[in-house]
């Protein structure tokens, strides 16, 4: 059975990817780590408590990072996720899951040597607490098997021109995560704002009538509501990520090497991919560049409704 931390910033499609994360038969889900991002750190890390109590998904959920490595980022105004992140769905308070004494960087690094080499990550939110398991624990990168992430672009972004929000909102430590050697899998907008559910997947998952489905139906009506109020379209750009990782055949993928703009006035958060070899480093990055978004849908679907 693969083993997989899910690192997060729940997060509506953050949550829609940790509900088909937790469906898939193929891998045991062993944490969720959180970290600002979305929303405030102690907004993440309640909604994942709380998500696992709900949907009962026995795991330690972390506490994780609060701010970014360096520029003190925290989200009070962009409201794609709603104030407390999960749109306007509240979730019970867990009552009896309660949080992993262990920060996320200390949590990722002691299930890495636990795994011997055969843990998997999947990230979902800025990279913070990846970068600070790299820099304080040295073999903590090589004893990863492959990292998935949602973050960046080759071309274009959202927050800006350039930049996407999860690598925009701490480029350090997607810096850091870039040059680390980990076997990487990026899961951009050039395939991400593509990955768009449709009203028909909402009658699937109501249909089904479960904890699971009603809720990942519940998130996606927030966001059709969303999407008709002006803000973002109903897009799976986290589960895509999980995708990557559990039904990697959905999209197409090139091996780039990569790195973050850190400065600059307009640049900073941009994912620079070397699509001409002009700097000669060998790749660091297989970078997703096509979506077959009926594969995927479909196969988001079938994790929601089981
Ligand atoms: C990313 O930023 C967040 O809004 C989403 O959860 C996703 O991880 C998309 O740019
Ligand atoms: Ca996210």
């Amino acid at each position: 059975m693969r083993k997989l931390i899910i690192d997060c910033d729940t997060g509506t499609d953050d949550a829609i990817a940790i509900l088909a994360a937790a469906n898939c038969s193929d891998i045991e889900i062993l944490g969720i780590t959180s970290v600002n991002g979305n929303v405030s750190e102690n907004h993440v890390s309640a909604n994942n408590l709380n998500l696992c109590e709900y949907i009962g998904l026995e795991v330690p959920v972390c506490h994780g990072a609060f701010v970014p490595l360096y520029s003190g980022f925290q989200n009070t105004e962009d409201m794609t996720h709603g104030a407390t992140g999960l749109g306007t769905i509240v979730l019970p308070s867990a009552e009896h899951h309660s949080f992993d004494p262990r920060i996320a960087s200390r949590f990722l690094y002691e299930t890495a040597m636990a795994c011997h080499g055969e843990l998997e990550l999947l990230v979902t939110g800025p990279m913070t607490n990846i970068a600070l398991a790299i820099i304080q624990y040295p073999d903590f990168a090589l004893n990863i098997r492959h990292l998935y992430f949602m973050g960046g672009s080759v071309i274009g972004g959202n927050v800006n021109t350039n930049a996407e929000f999860n690598i925009w909102a701490d480029p350090e430590a997607a810096h850091v995560v870039m040059m680390s050697g980990i076997k990487l899998t990026m899961v951009g907008l050039d395939v991400t704002l593509k990955a768009i559910m449709t009203k028909e997947d909402v009658s699937a998952l109501r249909k089904r009538n479960s904890r699971t489905s009603n809720l990942a139906a519940d998130i996606l009506d927030f966001m059709f509501e969303r999407f008709a109020r002006g803000g973002e379209n109903v897009i799976m750009h986290d589960a895509l990520a999980a995708a990557a990782a559990l039904c990697p055949e959905c999209m197409e993928y090139e091996s780039v090497w990569m790195d973050v703009e850190r400065s600059g006035d307009y640049t900073r958060g941009h994912t620079f991919a070397d699509l001409r070899g002009r700097f000669g480093n060998p790749p660091n990055v297989r970078a997703a560049m096509r979506l077959d978004n009926d594969r995927f849908r479909a196969w988001l679907v079938s994790m929601l409704v089981k």
